[in-house]
């Protein structure tokens, strides 16, 4: 990118916005005077302003131009903060559960209007109602194989594909979303009592497996940018015994850290040495905001598991919609024993919903979504991140996802945000506080913030309020 034109102009635009000569909040000069100022066409400038938004550094306004959102300088990501290395037995505070009812949800206003509107979606909707339109009083007689519809299933094996892993729809069993995938691996795979590693800030999702399933959680820290720490775990499996580890690679949640294609071969190799089973969440994995780097999307960590060791999960929550209730899992070797567990868990799932997808995405619309879905992400994580820096206090830190859903957020140690969450909430604003993602009482002056929603209007209005009881504090 950097020795073509509109490269070359993007570095140069940069480093005036690094070195503060455009300053944040400003609006950039018009395409044409860029155009006339650097010698090079207007798509030569509209394609470089393309990369400074992608990067975050600038922010289109309809009819008003590009504006300056992103204060390089400040953009240090939150420090690893190190959970201490310890297995213990899962016992979920009541404080958790209580967040969990009220939120832990992507939207910091639920009762706020302004929603992203897919026509995609919309289509979506259309091709379920046909679905069970056809041969409804067969579809109520008879359950699907416990395995899952294959057409369904080839449809998800072509995206794996495209992505860079190499995988069959045999090897694919369909499940009730991923955490019914995650459930039904971890049940699989470990009995009560065994150790299992997690990503600590991790999925609060998973940390109520644990417990359910009597497991011991080993934290292991992740850096917000790289995830992960392998050393960590390296540490862990020394001392410990462990069954399993569940890791996010891509986009993970809270912080939207992605593993390098380095780290998932490190990681596979030491689950090959010590020989345990490696879940890898790929929920966000579609969510990349360029699809075209290997860097910013690197290609699942199964496809780096010569052993079968490394079980996949994920579904369509994050990438089309969480009613759905469809996702799936692909088991390695632990396949035939996953699908017996989902029959005895779920029997089967519902035909309708697999069709449908199965049709919606055989005809080109689930890849068209996925590419404006994520370049709406893409402009409200900017959007967010400009209200971040001009509402919230300076010292806050944040890390800057390539994808996903969410960023996570540091305030000064002094900061409590399972208290701002309970103050917050009296004003119907729902925040994720950093206490969630561990249970080991960590990361209290942390938040996880999500740009599934446009930081327009109320959304806007509500970081203001969480600013003003933050002073109040
Ligand atoms: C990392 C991660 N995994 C799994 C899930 C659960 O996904 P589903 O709705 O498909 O069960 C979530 C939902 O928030 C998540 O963030």
């Amino acid at each position: 990118m950097k020795t073509s034109k509109f490269g070359k102009l993007a570095s140069v635009l940069i480093q005036k916005i690094e070195n503060k000569m455009f300053q944040h909040g400003e609006k950039l000069p018009a395409i044409r005077a860029l155009s006339s100022e650097h010698g090079v066409s207007k798509n030569t400038v509209i394609r470089a302003l393309i990369e400074l938004e992608k990067s975050g550094y600038i922010s289109a306004k309809p009819r008003l131009g590009f504006f300056i959102t992103f204060k390089p300088a400040e953009s240090k990501p939150p420090q690893k903060l190190a959970a201490p290395l310890q297995a213990v037995e899962v016992s979920i505070p009541q404080m958790f559960f209580e967040i969990m009812s009220h939120s832990a949800a992507f939207d910091i206003l639920p009762s706020a209007t302004e929603q992203y509107q897919s026509k995609h979606l919309l289509q979506l909707n259309r091709e379920l109602s046909r679905v069970a339109k056809q041969n409804p009083f067969k579809k109520a007689s008879y359950y699907d194989a416990p395995v899952g519809l294959q057409s369904l299933r080839v449809q998800i094996k072509d995206r794996y594909r495209s992505r860079g892993l190499i995988i069959d729809e045999e090897d694919l069993c369909i499940t009730s979303g991923c955490q019914h995938a995650l459930f039904l691996s971890l049940f699989t795979v470990c009995k009560p009592g065994d150790n299992v590693a997690v990503e600590s800030p991790g999925f609060y999702g998973v940390i109520q497996l644990l417990e359910q399933l009597q497991l011991n959680i080993i934290e292991i820290p992740a850096s917000p940018v790289t995830g992960l720490d392998l050393e960590a775990l390296t540490s862990a499996v020394n001392k410990w015994n462990i069954s399993a580890v569940v890791v996010t690679p891509s986009f993970s949640t809270p912080t939207g850290a992605v593993m390098s294609v380095a780290n998932r071969k490190a990681l596979v190799a030491i689950a090959n040495e010590h020989d345990f089973a490696v879940i890898e969440d790929d929920i966000y994995g579609e969510l990349a905001f360029d699809s075209s780097t290997h860097s910013d999307n690197p290609p699942p960590l199964k496809a780096f598991d010569s052993q079968e060791r490394v079980i996949l999960c994920s579904s369509f929550s994050k990438s089309l919609s969480r009613d759905l209730r469809i996702g799936w899992v692909a088991g390695g070797r632990w396949h035939k024993d996953i699908i017996r567990l989902k029959l005895s868990s779920q029997l089967a799932s519902s035909r309708v919903q697999q069709e449908a997808i199965a049709e919606f995405m055989l005809n080109g619309h689930f890849k068209r979504h996925i590419a404006s879905f994520t370049s709406t992400l893409l402009n409200q994580r900017n959007q967010l991140l400009a209200a971040i820096l001009q509402y919230w206090p300076n010292s806050v830190k944040y890390t800057l996802p390539q994808g996903g859903l969410a960023l996570w957020v540091e305030f000064s140690e002094h900061i409590d945000t399972t208290k701002l969450y309970a103050n917050a909430l009296e004003k119907n604003i729902t925040l994720t506080p950093g206490q969630l993602f561990s249970c080991s009482g960590h990361y209290n002056n942390c938040l996880r913030v999500s740009f599934n929603h446009p930081f327009v209007g109320e959304r806007l209005t509500a970081l203001k309020t969480i600013k003003a009881l933050i002073i109040k504090d």
